[in-house]
């Protein structure tokens, strides 16, 4: 039986002590020196992965313990030694491919070194993540009737690997795009190059706030290390849907702005009876998209580099969807803030934000007091 293999590691402190309550009560400098120390190890064992076709996999989660922040911070080399690391335990325990989960895909070059300095195939899963993003942000879009074709869309981490790609499809699907992220030359750069490929009119901004407050639909998919998407800033009836991991949307959002529908992307059901082993926060049998790439590669046996590197070929992305509709992989419910989002919550949604919209609300800052005169003129 073929096998696979994915670096997972913590996303925040909660997770650190979700993993091991023996480290209730130590202070994060402590657990940070602890991550440090630790190895790469197997966390778990992955069974029941069977595709619709009949084939079956086993896999491992592969543990790389570093929080987000610690692996930004890190010199370049000792991230790279980390994940090479934990790519060579996945060789050691007999998988022919090996997926990079979160920052473990983040830092470096994508995912380019690794392979270089792996024995196995190696992928970042981006390209079914990218794929599984466009669905879940399309299917946010049509439940909250947007007129996608005259709507204005953001992609915040617009100059990144997944988020490039997907700017790249939404501009041929609304009016006008603005590009976000905090390097403006690069920024620039890509609304250039891009401009002439799609249909939409492309701007581009390291304003998160301003960007934000102009959009009828936003896609984040950074490497933020905290929140950047505010309740005070998203229009009335907006759509926002979250790749990043950790989290860019403000958990006030889920109690300031119920006429804001917040979608994760990515979120897969993985077909067959699929035990992970271990809990990561999602339903039963539902994976990230990232890792149900390397699943539909293992399955496919198509034990190569897929995707790497920061460019992403849209050609894989469309292969990629179509392998995975073949082996029985689909998008999951909706869920948002770590909770599923029901069919009536959606519902609601779209009602209050029709409310809202027929108030004349430009946005979601009308909600909140008014800043003093003088404040207002000093800005
Ligand atoms: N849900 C899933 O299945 C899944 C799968 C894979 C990855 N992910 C997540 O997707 C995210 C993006 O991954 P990637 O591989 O595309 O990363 P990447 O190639 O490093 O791109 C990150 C992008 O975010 C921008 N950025 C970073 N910090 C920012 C900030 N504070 N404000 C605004 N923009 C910021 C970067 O540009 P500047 O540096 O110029 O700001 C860049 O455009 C990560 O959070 C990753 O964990 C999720």
């Amino acid at each position: 039986m073929r096998k696979f293999g994915f670096l997972i590691h913590p996303l925040s402190y909660d997770d650190v002590l979700r993993y091991e309550p023996k480290a209730v009560g130590k202070g994060m400098p402590l657990i940070k020196k602890i991550l440090e120390w630790m190895p790469a190890y197997k966390v778990s064992h992955i069974t029941g992965v069977r595709s619709l076709t009949g084939e079956e996999i086993e896999g491992f989660f592969i543990g790389t313990p570093l929080l987000p922040e610690q692996w930004l911070e890190l010199p370049r080399e000792a991230a790279m030694a980390r994940v090479v690391a934990g790519a060579k335990l996945a060789a050691q325990l007999g998988c022919d491919i090996v997926g990079l989960g979160g920052f473990t895909a983040v830092v470096g070059d994508g995912g380019v070194t690794v392979a270089e300095n792996c024995p196995i195939a190696v992928t970042t899963g981006n390209s079914y993540t990218i794929a599984s993003a466009i669905q879940s942000l399309l299917r946010g879009a049509r439940e909250m009737d947007i007129d996608l074709e005259n709507a204005h869309a953001a992609v915040i981490g617009a100059t990144g690997s997944i988020g490039s790609a997907c700017a790249q499809i939404i501009g041929n699907k609304v009016a006008r795009l603005t590009l976000v992220a905090r390097n403006a030359t690069r920024l620039k750069n890509l609304r250039n190059a891009m401009q002439p490929h799609v249909s939409a009119v492309l701007d581009c901004t390291i304003d998160v706030t301003a960007a934000v407050r102009s959009a009828d639909i936003v896609l984040t998919a950074t490497a933020a290390t905290s929140t950047i998407v505010e309740p005070e800033d998203l229009r009335p009836g907006a759509v926002v849907c979250e790749v990043s991991l950790p989290h860019d949307v403000s958990r006030r959002v889920a109690t300031e702005r119920p006429d804001v529908l917040v979608t994760e992307g990515g979120n897969i059901r993985v077909p067959g009876d699929p035990n992970f082993n271990f809990d990561f926060g999602l339903p039963d049998a539902v994976a990230l998209a990232c890792m149900s790439e390397t699943m539909i590669l293992a399955l496919e046996n198509r034990i190569e580099n897929y995707s790497l590197g920061r460019g992403i070929n849209i050609a894989k992305v469309l292969e990629i969807q179509r392998l995975a509709d073949k082996h029985g992989f689909e998008l999951a419910g909706m869920r948002a803030f770590d909770k599923p989002v029901t069919q009536a919550k959606i519902d609601a949604t779209r009602e209050l934000a029709r409310a809202a919209k027929s108030t004349g609300m430009s946005n979601g800052h009308a909600r909140v007091a008014p800043p003093p005169a003088a404040e207002t003129a000093a800005q």
